[in-house]
């Protein structure tokens, strides 16, 4: 069996792909269900069809699209990723694990190879939590680890509902049908962006990942008083921003002091009522995006940003609620999936890292119902979420050649 990958190609796709977008180049943007998001999947999907798969899409809007195996019985094997962008985002994240799994497969139909078990390749619906503060709500819903139930209440910040929202995009169907059963996928595997400088730092050009870490977010309201900025005095105030402030800054403190660089914590929202120049915040928003690759490690900080909310709510006489959007596990990757990415590496020559997702991805979720592996390459600088994000064509080949020998390795 001889692979190629079309680097070619799958570049022009990834700067196709990159032109639907919200913001101007080199930025994405790209929110899940929005109008340019629908024309980004129209797009996908048209080039699924070209290379002869069989795509069918859920009710929360992942999408399946199939290569068929000989083997009618066996199991199907996964691999895929997400073109949902957050607010003036990169290129390369998700889409790397879309189109180069795509460009893998097409690799694999050129090359003659007739694999025994199916091969999927997923686009996950919703990976980025912009719209509705939550990461991986497709993966969450297929893999069980949300309920239909409670995806179908979250809101996006118009007050819309994943509900309400999902059927105008014409995803109709029920929610409970998007979960999988355990074991319905043989093996999946997301090819990936590293996301961090450690691969270009090495000077290696591929990752095998061991281990994703434990992400978890909150939500906070900050409730205060407001009023008019010249006339209330400074000992009557209970400035909502100031207590925010003092917040933010507590959450970052708690990690820098956990004892442990694996310890990451952002406020990443802020968002002040009634912004105006002249009156006194009466109430802010706040995100925290809180990872950890050691859970226990992790619920710790957890524990001293509650008790920083207590004590400064009683210092400012402000409310502070805060509402759990998600604490998740880590996952440990699966050791088949691993074996067979580090032996198509070794084939090649390809010298690897074996190394921890700081992000998480879909396989986090994937992991719950099949064994997963991630391949990372390098991105410039460790560059992603920012419009500069930047990975080479030859790195992304690389990666799509090795994904594409695990893929036949795995399925036959
Ligand atoms: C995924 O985008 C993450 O925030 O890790
Ligand atoms: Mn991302
Ligand atoms: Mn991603």
């Amino acid at each position: 069996m001889k692979l190629e990958i079309d680097q070619q190609r799958l570049s022009l796709e990834i700067e196709t792909l990159a032109a639907i977008s919200d913001t101007e180049p080199p930025a994405v943007t790209r929110i899940v269900f929005t109008p340019t998001d629908l024309r980004a999947r129209a797009w996908v999907i048209a080039r699924c069809k070209e290379a002869g798969l069989a795509v069918q899409q859920d009710a929360i809007g992942n999408i399946f699209a199939r290569w068929k195996g000989t083997d009618p019985e066996a199991r199907a094997i996964a691999t895929g990723s997400h073109i949902d962008a957050i607010p003036n985002a990169g290129k390369y994240d998700g889409v790397v694990g879309v189109l180069g799994g795509l460009e893998a497969i097409r690799a694999l139909q050129r090359s003659g190879f007739r694999p025994s078990n199916s091969i999927e390749l997923l686009v996950f619906a919703t990976e980025e939590p912009t719209r509705f503060g939550i990461g991986c709500l497709g993966s969450r819903l297929l893999s069980g680890t949300l309920s239909a139930e409670a995806a179908a209440k979250l809101k996006d910040r118009d007050g819309q509902s994943v509900d309400e929202v999902r059927r105008k995009a014409g995803f109709n169907g029920s929610l409970r049908d998007v979960k999988l059963p355990t074991g319905y996928y043989k093996i999946f595997v997301e090819l990936h962006i590293e996301q961090g400088p450690l691969l270009e730092r090495e000077e290696i050009p591929l990752g095998i990942v061991k281990s994703i870490a434990a992400p978890a977010s909150l939500r906070i309201s900050v409730e205060g008083a407001g009023g008019h900025a010249g006339g209330v005095l400074m000992p009557s105030r209970k400035d909502a921003l100031c207590a925010a402030a003092e917040l933010i800054l507590a959450v970052e403190d708690a990690a820098r002091s956990s004892g442990a660089v694996d310890t990451v914590a952002t406020v990443g929202v802020c968002d002040v009522f009634p912004s105006a120049v002249n009156s006194i915040p009466s109430r802010v928003g706040l995100t925290i995006d809180l990872r950890d690759t050691d859970l226990a490690r992790r619920d710790g900080v957890m524990k001293s940003i509650e008790s920083a909310v207590e004590t400064i709510s009683k210092k400012r006489g402000v409310v502070i609620q805060t509402e759990l959007i998600n604490a998740d596990a880590p996952a440990d990757c699966a050791p088949e999936v691993r074996a067979a990415l580090a032996e198509s590496c070794r084939e090649h020559g390809f010298p690897f890292l074996d190394m921890v997702s700081r992000a998480y991805h879909d396989s986090l979720f994937l992991a719950r119902i099949a064994p997963t592996g991630m391949l990372f390459i390098p991105c410039r600088n460790g560059y992603s979420h920012r419009p500069d994000e930047y990975a080479a064509p030859e790195d992304i080949a690389r990666g799509a050649l090795v994904l594409a020998e695990s893929l036949a390795k795995l399925s036959s």
